[in-house]
This record gives C-alpha cells, structure tokens and sequence, in this order.
C-alpha cells in the first residue's frame, strides 16, 4: 500500500526500510514534518497515514485526511490519546495500534530515572565533569523499604511493581481500575488513589491519557503527597498539571521530578533546539530545578522496541491490505473508565 509516514527520524526510516524489504511490499513515502492541519497536505492521495505520538489526529484533520483517501491510520504507538478516535469512525476510517512493543524498555528507563532522581545522579555528573567532587547537595536515600506509588498497572506499570518490589525490597502501592491479580502475590497492595498519594515516597505514573486522567496530578494531589515525595512520568505529559508541579516543587511539599513526557512537548521534543529560543516558560523553569530531571520522550528508544514497532505497524498495514480483521484495531471502547 501506498503509505505517507509523518514524523520520521533517520532511525525510523531505517528500521522501517529494513523491516519493510524483509517481509512487506508497501511504498513508504517519509516526512519529517509532523502531522498537524497545516502539514495534512503532504497526506493527499495517500490511503495510509504513519503517525507517531506528537502526530495530532483531531477531526480537522482527519476530515482533511478522509477527502485526500485515507482509509486507515497506522499508529508506531502505543498510546493514542492524539486521536479523536469518534471523528474516525465518522469519517470511516481505521486506526491501528502497537499495543506492546517492549514494556521492558519503558520500564526499565523508568527505574532509572527512579534512581537518578533519588541520588541525584543526574547533578553528580553534571558535577565531576566539572571537576566538583563535593557530596554537599547529593544526599539521598535507600529505596529498600520505601513506599513506591504505581498507578497504572498494565504492561509496563506491572514490570515497574515487579522490578521495585523484587528487586528493590520496595513497598509497592498501585492504583488502577482493574487490578492484576497476578501482582498480589509480589505483595503489591493495591488501594485508592488518596491512600496511593498520601503514602508513597515516590509515586509513578503508567495509566493512560484519557479525559479522567488528564491532570491527575494537580495542585490538590501535591498538596496531600508525602512532605520531599518524588514525582515521575514516562507515561503521557498531560497527566500532570506542571503549573502546579513548579509550585510544589518551590515551597518544597515536591522533592522532585523526574519526567519524560511534557505536555506541550510537541513542538519540542525529538528537535534539536539547543541554538534556539524556546518560549515555553513553565519547561524553562522546571529545567532550572536541581531536582528535577527531564528527557524527552525516549523511554521507548532501544533497538528492541524499534524493530517491534516496525513489524507491527508493517503487519498492522499489511493485515488491513488483505482486508483482514485488524488484531491492534483502536476503538472507542478501548477508552477505560475513570477510576
Ligand atoms: P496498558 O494499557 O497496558 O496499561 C495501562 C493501565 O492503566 C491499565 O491497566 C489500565 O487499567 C490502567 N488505567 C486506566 N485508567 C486508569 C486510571 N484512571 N487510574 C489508574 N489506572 C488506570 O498500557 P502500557 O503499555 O502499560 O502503557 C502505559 C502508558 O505508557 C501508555 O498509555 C503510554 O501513554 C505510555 N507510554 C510511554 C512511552 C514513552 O516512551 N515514554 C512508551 C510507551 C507507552
């Protein structure tokens, strides 16, 4: 099939390219643009369109992709949260999925940026390299025995409780809207959400953007976090209020943040901006903490979860070219409720 892939790095085409000649015949055009109304005009004539994360898929835009003959919308995510999933079925079109590409590589970034965050790693780099051998500022504490917050305990929330609880000695906490019973016998104690964040020393985000998570973390959830609790997001950017998360962090009810996911990161994010003016204020002041800890949007990024999104997203387009049922269809009933 003729496919427009929007938001492409020399990584993507790579991968793609080799996966596509390895076992797929489709025509990948790449832009590096990502999609938004005013880029919708490269996707003409196009009947699938390549997105990524940042990619918007609201309904002028997918109105615009329908009239130019799109039939269906490969995802290389796994969230899908930048779709107005509702306008799609209206204007009949397919959207597809990795549900699961390597929860191990998002997991595993975020337990490093756990323990970055707590021994402040990050700033003891930044000072040897300077020539800074002082401890003052560095002191931290042991993970073992500390109560860790998961919320979300799907794919990757559940390996985060697996790696804290077995491998850390860590108390495990965990909050989501259908437990995983096989995490009870890893003496996760899953509880309400004020229990979650009233306890934990470090509370970690692995639910879905959905309209009932949007701002979960806002001025009132700081305000009953533990006094110096750590905040950390691998999952989506909008789950956190970050006008608020500056505030905590400067009176100190916050000890610190670690996040790769922002939620104005679209026009920043995957760019090298580093000769540029970057106006986004609440980002440029969150950078200024010593606490605090971004990277942007790479918990996903190994050669393992790389290769799995191209076979998918490949297989995806190949399956809805036979005319198959799409095995990672996404659907309005993939929303969840709020819990
Ligand atoms: P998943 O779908 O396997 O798990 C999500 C879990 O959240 C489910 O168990 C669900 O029941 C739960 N949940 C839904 N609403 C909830 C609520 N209101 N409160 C508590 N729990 C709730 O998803 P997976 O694969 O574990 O991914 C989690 C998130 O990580 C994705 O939604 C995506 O946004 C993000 N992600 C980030 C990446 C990165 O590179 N930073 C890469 C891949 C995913």
């Amino acid at each position: 099939m003729r496919v427009v892939v929007f938001s492409t790095k020399s990584y993507d085409r790579l991968t793609l390219t080799e996966r596509n000649a390895a076992g797929h015949t489709h025509e990948l055009v790449f832009q590096e643009p990502r999609l938004t109304l005013a880029t919708v005009p490269l996707a003409a004539g196009f009947p699938v369109i390549c997105g990524f994360v940042n990619d918007v898929f609201d309904a002028p835009v997918l109105e615009a992709l329908a009239a130019g003959g799109t039939r269906l919308i490969a995802l290389r995510a796994a969230g899908f949260n930048n779709v107005d999933l509702r306008a799609a079925h209206r204007l009949d079109i397919a959207v597809a999925r990795v549900p699961a590409y390597s929860p191990h590589a998002v997991s595993e970034f975020t337990v490093g940026l756990i323990l970055s965050l707590v021994r402040s790693i990050h700033r003891a780099h930044a000072r040897t390299r300077n020539n800074n051998f002082a401890l003052d500022g560095l002191l931290g504490f042991d993970l073992y025995g500390r109560a860790i917050g998961i919320v979300g305990t799907g794919r990757i929330g559940a390996l985060v409780a697996r790696t804290m609880a077995a491998g850390f000695g860590c108390r495990v906490l965990a909050h989501d809207v259908y437990p995983n019973p096989d995490l009870l016998a890893c003496g996760v104690d899953y509880t309400d959400m004020p229990r979650l964040i009233a306890e934990s020393d470090v509370v970690t985000l692995h639910c879905p953007l959905t309209p009932a998570t949007r701002h979960l973390i806002d001025a009132g959830t700081i305000a009953a976090m533990k006094q110096g609790a750590l905040l950390v997001n691998t999952s989506r950017g909008a789950l956190i209020d970050a006008e608020a998360v500056v505030e905590g962090l400067k009176n100190g009810q916050l000890g610190g943040l670690a996040m790769d996911v922002y939620e104005q990161e679209a026009d920043l994010f995957f760019e090298d901006l580093s000769s540029e003016i970057v106006r986004d204020d609440t980002l440029q002041r969150l950078l200024m903490f010593p606490n605090v800890l971004v990277t942007s949007h790479q918990a996903f990024f190994t050669q393992e979860a790389l290769a799995a999104i191209a076979e998918t997203t490949l297989g995806n387009i190949s399956a809805f070219a036979r005319g198959e049922t799409l095995e990672n269809a996404v659907t309005e009933a993939l929303i969840q409720p709020s819990g």
